[in-house]
């Protein structure tokens, strides 16, 4: 059987932080999808998590100590680093982000990170307060600046009782951005790629709106997955709580008027736009501009929103455009019609009782030639490759 990670050398860093027991999940789900890891700790991970199981785990010595010749006989952070297909530091304290920031190399993590010559991704860690200083912010914008790949902290409960931003970003997301850095192809270089994703909410007054219950995450997978491929990406993404991918341009809008416009202002520097966005088919007629009085009973005008999709198909040009179809009944049909009605170069149909809002999804993808090509139910990071397979022959005229 082959898997994903087959024959990648990962380093895996693990710092101080609270969250260093997670790096054990990392190093089990990297090694279960084919890698060989080597793990490096700080002197204080090690009060954290005993290097003794991550050693049993990785089964391979753990590297801590700086003066050690490695198990090859060689010094040992300028051969690990020389070995790595990439260097991931997770939980990453900002107390390391603030060493790897300014080149401060007094431990064996650190140093390697200065003689390592492959890619390095940062997962940081870190209390609320911590995380939104300025100097962390700064410390982290210097090395994105450099070209070092940072996952954004989720937002939750955080050891310290409070809540905010801070928690180490989630096993998958961690993982997928690894997959992602790690088996790229480069065949959208020179593409710049504007994907709308999540929902977008049409406000009645200020504290309620009419909304659907799109998640986000197909659109940023798609985003994510082109990325990885060489694009460049814009992300016009309506609320959601997901992280921006590294390296992605994101503008974020409310309603579906402001999707409009954020697209609209970026369609000339696009080449490929893929419409992942559930935008609200209405909005309230009015916007009450003060909380609305309960009522016996209450009716509420809708008008049409724009759609944002077919006015990009009216000027579509050499742009490749995508489009998605959630439906709960007649599939094909009513993506195909929607195919020919907005000029769409594909179509993603998917049925909503399966991928909306989760994990997976079940997509069926239709082509101008009346191709339709029904997938099997995939993580949405596949299903993003799978549709952008599919964009690149559409480009190359296949
Ligand atoms: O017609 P329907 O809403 O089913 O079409 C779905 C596709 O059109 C999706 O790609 C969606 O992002 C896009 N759309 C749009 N503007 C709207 C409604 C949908 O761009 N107002």
């Amino acid at each position: 059987m082959t898997h994903s990670l087959d024959g990648k050398e990962i380093i895996l860093g693990v710092t101080g932080s609270i969250a260093a027991y997670k790096a054990v999940e990392i190093l089990r789900e990297l090694t279960g999808r084919g890698a060989a890891v080597t793990v490096v700790m700080t002197e204080s991970a090690q009060r954290f998590v005993s290097p003794l199981t991550f050693e049993t785990l990785s089964r391979r010595p753990i590297l801590t100590d700086l003066f050690a010749l490695d198990y090859d006989k060689q010094i040992g952070h300028v051969a690990t680093g020389g070995r790595a297909d990439l260097y991931l530091i997770a939980p990453a304290t900002a107390n390391t982000i603030a060493k790897l920031a300014h080149g401060i190399a007094d431990d064996f993590l650190t140093n390697l990170y200065l003689s390592c010559t492959c890619p390095v991704l940062l997962a940081p860690a870190m209390d609320r307060e911590m995380y939104a200083h300025p100097t962390v912010q700064e410390n982290l914008t210097r090395l994105k600046a450099r070209g070092v790949h940072v996952l954004e902290t989720e937002y939750g409960e955080l050891a310290s009782g409070l809540i905010g931003r801070g928690r180490l970003a989630d096993l998958l997301t961690i993982c997928g951005e690894v997959e992602g850095l790690l088996t790229h192809q480069e065949d959208l270089q020179g593409e710049t790629v504007l994907v709308t994703a999540g929902p977008t909410q049409e406000p009645l007054d200020p504290v309620r709106f009419l909304s659907n219950r799109s998640s986000g995450r197909m659109g940023f997978a798609i985003a994510q997955a082109a990325r990885d491929r060489g694009a460049h990406v814009l992300l016009v993404s309506g609320p959601t709580s997901l992280p921006t991918p590294p390296g992605v341009t994101r503008t974020d809008v409310t309603t579906a008027e402001e999707m409009l416009h954020a697209v609209l202002g970026q369609l000339d520097a696009t080449t490929i736009l893929i419409m992942a966005a559930a935008v609200a088919d209405y909005r309230p007629s009015t916007h009450a501009p003060k909380k609305m009085k309960k009522q016996e009973s209450l009716t509420i005008e809708l008008l049409r929103n724009p759609d944002i999709l077919a006015e990009a198909g009216r000027q579509k040009e050499s742009r490749i455009l995508v489009g998605f179809a959630a439906e709960t009944e007649d599939l094909v049909s009513n993506a195909r019609e929607k195919l020919q009605k907005k000029h769409l170069d594909l179509i993603v149909a998917n049925d909503i009782r399966v991928g909306f809002g989760g994990e997976t999804t079940r997509v069926t993808i239709l082509d101008r030639q009346g191709q339709v090509e029904e997938l099997p139910e995939l993580s949405k990071r596949e299903v993003a490759h799978q549709i952008l397979d599919r964009v690149v022959a559409v480009r190359r005229g296949d």
